[in-house]
């Protein structure tokens, strides 16, 4: 009984001095712990002469409330404390300005294979795809090009074993395509292609969109007319177009399609080579051996066919005389489109 008051008076100055959380959970457990000051006093209970032993107890609980009390206060300030220090550190101002992120634009290429698709969509074509890593198969033989035939001299290529290829071109998927579905079919196929070949017009990677139409009836009328107006389309109005005899493996007859030199009008310029006509794509009606590789029947069904290559109609379209600025991120280049 006699210590009680000393005990508060050490409770006192020691919870005085507690800075942190983590003190007061340590005062907490040395005075109400299992073992604690005040709980060991508490189970002296049973040993106080009965006489005094009302008093003692409601002696002893005060002081336990009391304690309890004040360890809840304490923690509870701290926390406050704490909270309030982790706002400041934490703090943002709104104010500060951004980091600038400028704002990214679609590539010319990508931009012209979208106007390409949106032309052919407009006419009702849909658009297919095939993989890059392709099959011989699929690039050259069942086009009609066999093995060790001079027409694969047409088409320098990456062989990535025997029977694979990076695609040359995108006339595989027509096959896989046709494999695929009956007539009548109507699609494009826009897509990247490789060649190993590297100079001012030429990159190891460019895109193509194929084209091809099968049904029952496909004429090369239908083949000039679907191209003459993707050309009006997408140069002008007014510019001419000619179709040359050509030859490609899987078309019969084919031709290589010019428009009229969008430079010099015709006229003959360093462009056009003095011709006065630039050459944009090869097209033609889709040989029987082609159709007969997919199990369509060359009697009952016709098509054509045609690929272009995407740079080439972007640096037309925009005067460019350098394919690979297409490939050297030079952001004062990118930024003219
Ligand atoms: N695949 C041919 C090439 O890349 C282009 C072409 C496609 C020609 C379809 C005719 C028909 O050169």
């Amino acid at each position: 009984m006699e210590d009680l008051p000393s005990l508060k008076e050490s409770f006192l100055r020691e919870s005085s001095s507690v800075r942190a959380l983590h003190d007061i959970q340590a005062l907490r457990v040395k005075y109400l712990g299992k073992r604690g000051i005040v709980t060991e006093k508490l189970k002296a209970l049973p040993t106080v002469d009965p006489a005094q032993r009302p008093a003692y107890g409601r002696a002893v609980n005060e002081i336990k409330q009391y304690i309890e009390a004040e360890i809840a206060r304490i923690e509870a300030h701290l926390r406050e404390e704490e909270y309030r220090k982790s706002l400041l550190s934490e703090a943002l101002d709104v104010t500060l300005p951004g980091k600038y992120t400028p704002p990214g634009r679609e590539h010319p290429i990508q931009h012209v294979l979208s106007e390409i698709t949106d032309i052919f969509s407009s006419m009702g074509f849909e658009v297919g795809e095939g993989p890059e890593v392709e099959l011989d198969y699929y690039n050259f033989e069942a086009l009609n090009i066999p093995k060790n035939h001079p027409a694969r001299d047409m088409q320098d290529t990456f062989y990535i074993s025997d029977d694979v290829v990076l695609r040359t071109h995108t006339s595989p998927v027509q096959i896989r395509v046709m494999e695929m579905r009956p007539p009548p079919l109507k699609v494009i196929a826009p897509g990247k292609v490789y060649r190993c070949d590297a100079d001012v017009s030429h990159t190891p990677m460019f895109h193509q969109v194929e084209g091809f139409m099968v049904d029952t009836d496909i004429a090369f009328s239908d083949l000039k007319g679907v191209l003459e107006l993707f050309i009006h389309t997408m140069f002008s109005e007014r510019t001419p177009v000619r179709f040359r005899p050509s030859f490609f493996p899987f078309t019969e007859p084919s031709a290589e399609v010019d428009i009229g030199c969008i430079f010099c009008s015709g006229n003959g310029c360093r462009v056009c080579k003095q011709s006065g006509w630039l050459e944009i794509l090869g097209a033609g009606m889709i040989h029987p051996k082609v159709f007969e590789y997919v199990g369509y029947d060359p009697e009952t069904f016709s098509g054509f066919a045609f690929g272009m290559g995407v740079e080439r109609l972007t640096m037309l379209k925009y005067g460019i005389d350098d394919i690979r600025l297409f490939f050297e991120n030079d952001l004062r280049f990118l930024r003219q489109f």
